[in-house]
């Protein structure tokens, strides 16, 4: 892979030969290409549970167009927007290695793509290979602005698990009747907790277990005696789910476009911003009712009110059909608070860690960081007219944050550029806590005060610093697990727990060896999760709750990874389409 990154800053004849050489040597980098989409962002009508609305899209489209590609491509993605709204695309868990500019969270590495404006994404896939996805990232607008992006491996190259007969795509995501953007303004203004969703949906169809739905049902037609892969990708915005199939075993093969030590399971979990690739085999012969369910329902802790429906789709032995969906074998999930399941289910992840996928894991720490991680208030006081304070006992206003610290995005030009012009004054302040503020006993009794401080601050980081950060769940409002991304890295995870983290004795546990490599983690209720990275790659990068209330309400952090003394450690200058504030 080296070779090929370094093609992109080399100019010299002794260095392209050098190059070309490595190019031709590696298989699968002579295949790497560039390729090109065209993303109309436009709004579209689309009826769902016998409601019919007006609906953002990208060509029209509702999921979004499948982006498939190979590892080592290139990608340009020309994005105009024909729609009434600011917006901005994120290529969720593509490393975007020194293209910290196409990384797309608005405010954060660029300012909004404008009405009638238009930018270009142009980034490269390097060292990794599965699912991953991208969606919109400017508000709540990722509702309906997702789709998968699939990076098969180099040609040539194969799975370490045999060949799938096909593979599918499956989004799951989160329908409301009403305007999303209508949902999260309302609950900015009151303070209180957003409308839920009204259904969960597989590849955007809600399916029969809701009223006026039975003909938009997500149907996968199999044969039987062959094995499929699922790209599984949560595009929820607000809950984790528990996926299943009835009658039938899962095998997960890669998280978050990283293999894993293949595992089987008969019901997984997916946070928001996952993707989890799994393999179903098929019975060996025609069974004798021809359809299975495929289910998801929510898991959650809140202590307000959640979108508590089930979604089915179906499994259908071709050339078979069913006479009917009713009474056919279908997955029994965990109830929605089961977190048992769910820790017996995420403890049994395991990178590859072959020769061939080694896990790079750090062994030592440059820099410790201890995150305390949820929910907190505002007071009532002092806000301008028309806001209330419909917040926890109808006193307060709704607030999240890390190390009381609740992000502000900037307004007036977005992080990355900043930085990039080390211009900090008035924008952000390089003083992010490494701890909280006060300690407290995090997962027991909360503080008296549970208000938070606003501001936009960063913790700067030197290129290639080894870092780790333990996520400390609060019980502030409620306990409550909360999946943490981290743009432009993977980290590994190298430890977990549940209570109170103890610095004294937790780290003698650590996995070293074969943690799982993610983006995306959910710090456990009323417990912890420490993940380590090498800041390898220069950028402004936020880190946030992937449930988009969470991050309304200011559940992020940014960190700011500075150049490297070498020419291809540095942050090119930013494309000259770059859209301003
Ligand atoms: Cu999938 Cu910051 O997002």
């Amino acid at each position: 892979m080296a070779g090929g990154r370094r093609l992109l800053h080399c100019l010299s004849p002794a260095c392209l030969l050098l190059a070309v050489t490595v190019v031709v040597t590696m298989p699968g980098l002579a295949a790497a290409r560039t390729r090109h989409y065209t993303f109309n962002v436009t709004m579209a009508t689309v009826t769902r549970l016998c409601v019919t609305k007006s609906i953002p899209t990208v060509n029209g489209q509702f999921p979004g167009p499948r982006l498939v590609v190979r590892e080592g491509d290139r990608l340009v993605v020309n994005v105009h927007n024909n729609i009434n709204n600011n917006v901005t695309f994120h290529w969720h868990g593509v490393r975007q290695l020194r293209s910290a500019w196409a990384d797309g969270p608005s405010y954060i590495t660029q300012c909004p793509i404008r009405p009638g404006q238009s930018y270009t994404y142009r980034f490269q896939i390097v060292g990794q290979r599965g699912t991953l996805w991208w969606h919109a990232h400017f508000s709540w607008l990722r509702a309906t602005l997702y789709g998968p992006l699939v990076i098969l491996p180099p040609a040539g190259v194969p799975y370490p698990f045999p060949k799938p007969y096909r593979e599918v795509p499956v989004m799951l995501g989160e329908w409301f009747n009403a305007d999303p953007e209508a949902v999260i303004k309302q609950a900015l203004r009151s303070g209180g907790g957003p409308n839920v969703s009204d259904a969960y949906t597989f590849n955007g169809l809600p399916g029969p277990t809701y009223n006026c739905s039975a003909t938009d049902t997500f149907k996968l037609k199999v044969r039987p005696g062959k094995t499929y892969m699922l790209r599984l990708i949560n595009a929820a915005l607000n809950d984790e789910l528990f996926f299943g199939v009835g009658n039938h075993t899962l095998t997960v093969v890669q998280a978050d476009a990283s293999y894993v030590k293949p595992f089987a399971a008969a019901t997984v979990v997916i946070s928001p911003g996952q993707t989890m690739d799994v393999l179903l085999t098929t019975s060996a012969s025609m069974p004798a009712s021809p359809a299975f369910a495929m289910a998801i329902s929510p898991y959650t802790n809140t202590v307000g009110t959640f979108d508590n429906t089930t979604a089915t789709a179906v499994l259908e032995y071709a050339p078979q059909r069913a006479a009917s969906l009713r009474g056919i074998p279908t997955p029994s999930l965990p109830a929605y608070n089961d977190t048992g399941a769910v820790t017996n289910f995420t403890s049994k992840f395991r990178s590859l860690a072959s020769a061939a996928y080694p896990a790079r894991v750090p062994r030592a720490v440059d820099r410790s960081f201890f995150f305390a991680v949820g929910l907190g208030t505002d007071p009532c006081k002092g806000r301008p007219n028309g806001t209330t304070c419909q917040g926890p006992n109808g006193t307060a206003r709704f607030a999240a944050s890390m190390n009381n610290v609740s992000f502000a995005m900037p307004r007036t030009t977005s992080l990355l550029a900043a930085h990039y012009q080390r211009r900090y004054a008035g924008v952000l302040a390089a003083n992010f806590p490494a701890t909280p503020p006060r300690t407290f006993n995090y997962t027991g009794a909360p503080p008296n005060n549970t208000f938070v401080s606003h501001g936009t601050r960063v913790v700067p980081l030197r290129f290639n610093a080894s870092v780790e950060v333990v996520l400390q769940d609060t019980s502030i409002l409620a306990a409550e697990s909360h999946p943490l991304h981290l743009h432009g890295y993977d980290f590994f995870v190298v430890g977990t727990g549940f209570g109170n983290y103890d610095a004294g004795k937790d780290p003698a546990r650590y996995n070293l060896v074969d943690p799982v490599q993610r983006n995306t983690i959910s710090v456990p209720t009323g417990g912890w999760v420490a993940i380590r990275f090498v800041a390898d790659n220069p950028g402004a990068w936020i880190m946030h709750c992937h449930f988009d209330v969470h991050l309304s309400w200011g559940l992020a952090m940014a960190w700011l990874v500075n150049d490297g003394p070498l020419p291809d450690q540095k942050l090119p200058p930013p494309p000259s389409d770059l859209p301003k504030c």
